[in-house]
């Protein structure tokens, strides 16, 4: 892939510049690699849409690399909002404010709200700094499909689409961040991520509620989504793994921790269930499971709490019919 390059000082600039110059470029951040391009350009953002084929009606994040570019993206900024920008920006946490003129309908699909997070990769804060503009970013993986953590499931899945790909290795958290909606006085959540919700409740000092106006305020919510081909079957017990394996040629198992004694085809996605090792390693392993053509993924639920949540949110996702 000539397209695909390391992460270098040199690179960096180099992408920067295509992102001033209405190109975009795949790059990566704490969470996942993302797609970006100048968030104040409509016709840049347009080829993200394109590129990924991702219907106009679902809004980008916008990545900023200074607290100052805020101020420029958004009218006001509640008080328990700038409390979570302080305490956990850089990270992988997204918040949803009333946007200014200066955002192009495109890039919030039509929204009054803006999304906005600072990315903690020192090469995502460089490339938006070097490009001298805020940087509109989703996943870098075709509508509908898994999130990116690696520069070369970029490359095998949108390929020479992209004008470049800035290869970092391994994106350390592997789960998207955590979207959070301030609106009418309350906090909501419309994504978990990687930021854990009792975090953001502990520092606030209140609870986050769960979002259910009407409409889909976050489209990333739609049932179907982070999916594989392959088919995803969240176990209940070992009754349904042996059930699948019955019943199928090919079953990836998939584990939160190792387990002795088990039959066929496992992934331990941590050697002690360190649900942080499990996201970090999640999206990757049903990248695999895609690559060596099983029939079914199998895998075992972890508790919903923490970054469990997100966990779990994305596993149901991947496996909603
Ligand atoms: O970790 C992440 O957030 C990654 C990296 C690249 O930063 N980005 C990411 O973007 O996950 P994406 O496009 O896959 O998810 C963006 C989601 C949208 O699907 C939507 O649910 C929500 O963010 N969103 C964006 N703008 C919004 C808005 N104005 N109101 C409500 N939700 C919004
Ligand atoms: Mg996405």
């Amino acid at each position: 892939m000539r397209n695909l390059l390391p992460a270098t000082e040199e690179n960096i600039r180099r992408a920067a510049a295509i992102v001033k110059g209405g190109g975009v470029v795949a790059f990566p951040t704490e969470t996942v690699y993302g797609l970006g391009a100048d968030a104040l350009n409509p016709k840049a953002v347009a080829r993200i849409f394109e590129i990924k084929g991702r219907p106009r009606f679902d809004p980008l994040i916008v990545h900023v690399a200074d607290l100052e570019d805020v101020g420029r993206l958004v009218k006001d900024v509640p008080e328990g909002a700038r409390t979570l920008m302080e305490r956990f920006w850089p990270g992988p946490l997204t918040l949803v404010l009333p946007k200014r003129e200066i955002v192009p309908p495109i890039t919030t699909a039509g929204l009054p709200t803006v999304a906005i997070r600072m990315p903690a990769h020192p090469v995502a804060l460089k490339l938006i700094r070097y490009a001298g503009t805020p940087v509109a970013a989703p996943s870098a993986n075709p509508f509908g499909y898994v999130s990116p953590t690696t520069a070369r499931q970029v490359a095998e899945t949108l390929g020479d689409r992209v004008d470049m790909i800035l290869d970092a290795g391994k994106t350390p958290i592997g789960v998207e961040s955590t979207i959070i909606m301030f609106s009418g006085g309350e906090v909501y959540l419309l994504r978990p991520g990687g930021l854990p919700v009792e975090e953001i409740e502990r520092v606030l000092g209140r609870k986050v509620k769960p979002y259910r106006g009407k409409g889909v305020p976050a489209p990333g919510t739609l049932k179907k989504h982070y999916s594989p081909r392959t088919r995803v079957v969240i176990l209940r017990d070992w009754g349904d793994y042996y059930r699948l394996r019955a019943r199928y040629g090919r079953v990836l198992l998939v584990l939160p921790r190792p387990v002795h004694g088990i039959e066929g085809d496992v992934r331990s996605l941590s050697g002690t269930g360190d649900p942080k090792e499990v996201a970090a390693n999640l999206f990757s392993t049903l990248y695999e499971a895609d690559r060596l053509g099983y029939d079914v993924i199998a895998v075992m639920p972890v508790p919903e709490e923490g970054l469990g949540r997100a966990i779990m949110n994305r596993l149901r996702k991947a496996a909603a019919e």
